[in-house]
Protein backbone atom coordinates (compact mmCIF):
# COMPACT_ATOMS: atom_id res chain seq x y z
CA UNK A 1 0.00 0.00 0.00
CA UNK A 2 1.69 3.63 -0.69
CA UNK A 3 1.22 5.92 2.01
CA UNK A 4 3.30 8.52 0.31
CA UNK A 5 1.55 9.01 -3.64
CA UNK A 6 3.94 12.12 -3.58
CA UNK A 7 7.42 10.16 -3.74
CA UNK A 8 5.88 6.61 -3.94
CA UNK A 9 6.53 5.25 -0.53
CA UNK A 10 5.12 2.44 0.60
CA UNK A 11 4.14 0.52 3.89
CA UNK A 12 6.73 -1.90 3.61
CA UNK A 13 9.40 0.17 3.07
CA UNK A 14 8.53 2.14 6.31
CA UNK A 15 8.51 -1.19 8.15
CA UNK A 16 12.06 -2.18 6.49
CA UNK A 17 13.29 1.10 7.94
CA UNK A 18 12.42 0.98 10.88
CA UNK A 19 13.58 -3.22 10.98
CA UNK A 20 16.62 -2.19 9.18
CA UNK A 21 17.55 1.11 10.60
CA UNK A 22 16.11 1.54 13.81
CA UNK A 23 14.13 4.63 12.70
CA UNK A 24 11.80 5.60 15.63
CA UNK A 25 10.55 9.02 14.07
CA UNK A 26 10.17 10.90 11.20
CA UNK A 27 12.96 13.32 11.36
CA UNK A 28 14.90 9.44 11.50
CA UNK A 29 12.74 8.34 8.51
CA UNK A 30 13.70 11.34 6.07
CA UNK A 31 17.13 10.29 6.10
CA UNK A 32 16.40 6.59 5.23
CA UNK A 33 13.77 8.06 2.66
CA UNK A 34 12.12 11.13 1.32
CA UNK A 35 8.72 11.19 2.03
CA UNK A 36 5.75 14.44 3.61
CA UNK A 37 7.95 16.73 2.06
CA UNK A 38 5.62 17.58 -0.49
CA UNK A 39 1.62 17.85 0.36
CA UNK A 40 2.43 16.24 3.98
CA UNK A 41 -0.89 14.17 3.68
CA UNK A 42 1.12 11.37 4.41
CA UNK A 43 2.87 12.45 7.59
CA UNK A 44 0.61 11.37 9.84
CA UNK A 45 -0.03 7.42 8.60
CA UNK A 46 3.88 7.58 7.97
CA UNK A 47 4.24 8.26 12.43
CA UNK A 48 1.04 5.36 13.02
CA UNK A 49 3.13 2.85 11.05
CA UNK A 50 6.62 3.57 12.46
CA UNK A 51 4.48 3.56 16.14
CA UNK A 52 2.88 0.26 15.36
CA UNK A 53 5.90 -1.70 13.67
CA UNK A 54 7.97 -0.92 17.04
CA UNK A 55 5.27 -1.95 19.14
CA UNK A 56 4.87 -5.15 16.92
CA UNK A 57 8.49 -5.66 17.01
CA UNK A 58 9.20 -5.34 20.47
CA UNK A 59 6.08 -8.06 21.35
CA UNK A 60 7.63 -9.89 18.93
CA UNK A 61 11.08 -10.50 21.06
CA UNK A 62 9.04 -10.66 24.28
CA UNK A 63 7.46 -13.58 23.27
CA UNK A 64 10.55 -15.36 21.85
S1 LIG B 1 1.71 12.07 0.04
FE1 LIG B 1 3.61 12.26 1.02
S2 LIG B 1 4.23 14.30 0.62
FE2 LIG B 1 2.38 14.08 -0.45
Amino acid sequence: MYVCMCYGVTDKAIKNAVKEHGVGNLRELNTVLTLGSECGRCVQMAQQIIDTTIIDDSLFKEVC
